[in-house]
This record gives structure tokens, C-alpha cells and sequence, in this order.
């Protein structure tokens, strides 16, 4: 683990390997740790560098009660810029998707390509940001455990659940060591999200969408959505994979990557 200091962060991040960089976003309510079975397997072949988003890992909190995906997009950028990376393949799963939309939309020149995985477009409905703020509360009132407890069953699959206990365990451990109130800076952050369905048609580059077939909270039928919406892109569903695909199916998942860079070489 390594920190820089950037936009009045002191930001967290992993880095190994060489050669063209990837990026990697980490979901809700999770850390860069998220991506340790990407980061091995893919550092054999690229510069792999997975941040801590704002306040999340051992990334510091920021200002302010509301993490906005822009934010969350310009600290990574500042985070490249501080790293020497011009561009990169950009990745992130769930809410490090939404990031990686708003990053495209910001500094598109800087994304060499895109992998967006248990994501969606789509802004929150009425309902969905007047949940945000009740888990906020419950966040910052009763701490990660209630959080955990809320969404355990919803982020894995049933098979995950019965099988995996190593996966259920890191998911929750993950959960379980966030900070409250970084947790509800972002839950705030993703209430206020841009929709982006109308603006896929607007990237350009190479993007590989990957889904697992039991995700519940960010369904394959919004994969669908951005796969009509992107043109050119790949979708891979990972069979009997739930929200968190890359922890639940690392081997499905990471080949899905490889085949996707390989393809990528000039
Ligand atoms: C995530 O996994 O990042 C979140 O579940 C996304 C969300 O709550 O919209």
C-alpha cells in the first residue's frame, strides 16, 4: 500500500506490475482490497493501481457531508496525475462504475478503455434516494454493522451464501471496516448521481461490461441498457455470480479481463 496526498486527501492505493496501466474503482461500501485477485492476476501483464475512493480503506475523509461520483472522479485523475499515468483502462464495479462514468464524461481523452462491471447508468429513483439518506442515518447512528446486516443478503449470490464462505467473509469484512461517515458521504454521493443512459452513446472507447447473473441490485438487464447503449461493447455474464462477480467468481471474472486487454494490444 502506498498514499500520495492529493485534493486535500491523504489517498490509499495499491500498485504492481508494469506496463500500460489499468485503474480500478471499488464499489459501495467496500476498499481498493476488493480487487486483490484482479491485481494479481493482472499485474503480470499491466500496471495495475487500485485506489481507496474518498474516505473509504485507509483513504482520509474529505470535506463536507456528500461524496459526489465527480469528486470521487477528479481525486482519482489527481491520483494519475500524481502517478505519471496519461491514460489508463479504466475499471469499476457498482458504485466504482458510477465513478468511472463520471470520469469518462469528465476527462474522456484519459481512458484508454472501459470495463464496467455490476453497474448501471441510471440515476436513483425517489424512493431509492430517500433510502440513501435512511441508511446514511443508520450508517452514522447504529455503525457498518447495520449497514452489513442490510446488505449482505442483497450483494451475494444465494450459491455464494452457501458455498463461499471466504467471499461472504471478505465482503463482510470489508463492509464491517468502513468508516461510518465516509459510508454516508458516498450513499449521499450516489443519491445525487447523474443519469448517464443518455450520455453512453457518447463513449467511444473499447468497454467490456461484466455482470453476474444473480446480481440483485444492479441486474443484468442494465448491463443489457449500456451494452445497447455503447457501441462496440462486450458483455460477459458471469454465470452464478451475484453483486460482487470479481469476489464471488475471481476465475470467470478474470478471464473475462485478460481475453478483453489481450484483445485490446494493438
Ligand atoms: C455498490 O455496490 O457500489 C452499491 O451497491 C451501489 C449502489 O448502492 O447503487
Amino acid at each position: 500500500m502506498a498514499v500520495r496526498s492529493v485534493r486535500g486527501l491523504e489517498m490509499a492505493y495499491e500498485e504492481a506490475g508494469r506496463g500500460v496501466p489499468v485503474v480500478l474503482l471499488h464499489g459501495f461500501p467496500f476498499n481498493r482490497t476488493l480487487w486483490r485477485d484482479q491485481t494479481e492476476t493482472l499485474s503480470a501483464t499491466h500496471r495495475v493501481v487500485a485506489p481507496d475512493l474518498r474516505g473509504f480503506g485507509e483513504t482520509s475523509v474529505g470535506e463536507g457531508d456528500t461524496a459526489t461520483m465527480e469528486e470521487m472522479a477528479r481525486d482519482v485523475a489527481a491520483l494519475m496525475d500524481e502517478l505519471k499515468i496519461e491514460r489508463a483502462i479504466l475499471g469499476g464495479l457498482s458504485m466504482g462504475g458510477y465513478v468511472a462514468l463520471a470520469f469518462c464524461r469528465l476527462f474522456s481523452r484519459r481512458v484508454r478503455a472501459l470495463v464496467l462491471a455490476d453497474t448501471r447508468p441510471q440515476s436513483d429513483t425517489e424512493e431509492g434516494r430517500a433510502n440513501r439518506e435512511v441508511m446514511a442515518r443508520r450508517a452514522l447512528d447504529e455503525g457498518m454493522g447495520a449497514i452489513a446486516e442490510a446488505m449482505m443478503p442483497k450483494l451475494l449470490a444465494p450459491a455464494t451464501h452457501m458455498k463461499n464462505p471466504q467471499a461472504v467473509a471478505r465482503v463482510r469484512e470489508m463492509i464491517l471496516s468502513t468508516k461510518p461517515e465516509a459510508a454516508a458521504a458516498a450513499l449521499r454521493g450516489m443519491a445525487v448521481r447523474q443519469d448517464h443512459t443518455n450520455w453512453l452513446q457518447n463513449v467511444l472507447q473499447p468497454t467490456l461490461i461484466v455482470v453476474g447473473s444473480e446480481d440483485q441490485l444492479t441486474p443484468p438487464a442494465d448491463s443489457e441498457t449500456m451494452r445497447g447503449e455503447i457501441r462496440g461493447s462486450r458483455l460477459e455474464v458471469i454465470e452464478g455470480a451475484g453483486h460482487v462477480s470479481n469476489v464471488e467468481r475471481p476465475k470467470e471474472f478474470n478471464a473475462a479481463l485478460t481475453k478483453f486487454l489481450k484483445d485490446l494490444q494493438p
